[in-house]
């Protein structure tokens, strides 16, 4: 470790937005610990998160999350600098868990608190995989709840948002696809797997706000699937399964870049859930190419909600020299991507 990185700000960041407890460390830009406890298995025979439950889980699973990030980084509670949360937007029962966890660790260790934004989270994960400076990015931004093209220029402190989702964000429509499917929940990973040994082009569906601006639109989409298998129940699965995730990355990815081409910006952060997606990352990689635009993808594990992206967020606004939140901050269940921290 260089002498820089052993001065940089160590880092604990608690991540409990929707149904994973999570709490990863850094130091500085470099990645100790990241600890995962998920419930996603209690809440699959509902077909969707259950607020409650998640709560639940977040509170049992806690104290022994952190107790394994600290033996995983090596550190004890005394030598962290800072202790970041994730307080919105997400499930606010959930959030509460982790804003009261963060804020009496940091009033018992009389540390700094900051309170971040989860969606500025999702792309600031980026910095971990990066030694080089912090560079203009445009960031496509794709997870359960949203989808967003974002023009990042200080990651800790600015973000521009040029379009959004106006219906269904990305991996929503991934969930409700994979349900008329009868597939597992969360159905990203599943129609992931599926569409595999399935034609991307067997079936032409629509690729929604195609010629308009950066907005998305979804639900067209859906409709569509769910109206061909009504009407042909006879197709291959696979084929539908890959004709649908192949519209949904066409149209994520030709905004993305002509976002990239409108800024002069070359150099395209995909994060968020959906950005474990492998096809999206495939076509990524092919059409970032073709346009000389240099694609950062973070490694999958760090693309679905972990708590390493929550202290990369709050090691950036540290180093920044951003004020850190009151204890006892507010925890919103939504956040505008404008706002990456609070007070
Ligand atoms: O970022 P994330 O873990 O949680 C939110 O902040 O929402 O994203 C979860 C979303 C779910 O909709 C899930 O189906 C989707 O990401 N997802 C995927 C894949 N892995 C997770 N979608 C497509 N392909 C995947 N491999
Ligand atoms: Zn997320």
């Amino acid at each position: 470790m260089s002498a820089l990185q052993s001065s940089a700000p160590l880092v604990l960041g608690i991540e409990t937005s929707c149904d994973e407890t999570a709490v990863g460390i850094v130091r500085g830009r470099t990645l100790l610990a990241n600890i995962i406890s998920s419930s996603v298995e209690e809440h699959a025979r509902f077909g969707g998160v259950v607020p409650e439950i998640a709560s639940r889980a977040h509170l049992e699973a806690m104290q022994s999350v952190i107790a394994q990030a600290l033996a995983t980084a090596g550190v004890n509670l005394a030598d962290l600098d800072a202790i970041g949360v994730t307080a919105g937007p997400g499930l606010i029962g959930a959030l509460l868990v982790g804003t009261s966890a963060a804020s009496g660790l940091a009033l018992g260790l009389n540390k700094p608190l900051y309170g971040v934004n989860h969606l500025s989270s999702h792309l600031a994960v980026d910095v971990l995989s990066d030694e080089s400076e912090l560079k203009p990015a445009i960031g496509l931004l794709v997870s359960g709840g949203h989808s967003s093209i974002i023009e990042l220029s200080d990651p800790a402190k600015q973000a521009r948002v040029l379009g959004a989702t106006i219906d269904d964000a990305a991996g929503e429509a991934f969930d409700k696809i994979a349900r008329i499917l009868e597939l597992d929940f969360p159905g990203g990973p599943a129609i992931d797997r599926l569409a595999k040994s399935g034609n991307p082009h067997a079936i032409e569906f629509p690729r929604g706000l195609a010629e308009s601006d950066y907005n998305f639109s979804f639900s067209g989409l859906k409709t569509a699937v769910s109206r061909y298998l009504q009407k042909s129940p006879e197709v291959h699965r696979a084929d539908l399964a890959a004709s649908f995730q192949e519209a949904v990355v066409d149209v994520l990815l030709s905004k993305a870049l002509a976002a990239c081409r409108a800024t002069g910006i070359e150099r395209l952060i995909i994060a968020g859930g959906v950005a474990a997606n492998s096809r999206l990352r495939a076509v990524a990689v092919e059409r970032c190419a073709l346009a000389g635009i240099e694609l950062r993808t973070p490694p999958i594990a760090l693309c679905t909600d972990n708590g390493a992206m929550v202290a990369a967020m709050t090691s950036l606004a540290v180093s920044a020299g951003v004020a850190p939140s009151a204890v006892g901050l507010e925890a919103k269940s939504t956040v505008p991507l404008t706002e990456p921290t609070w007070r």
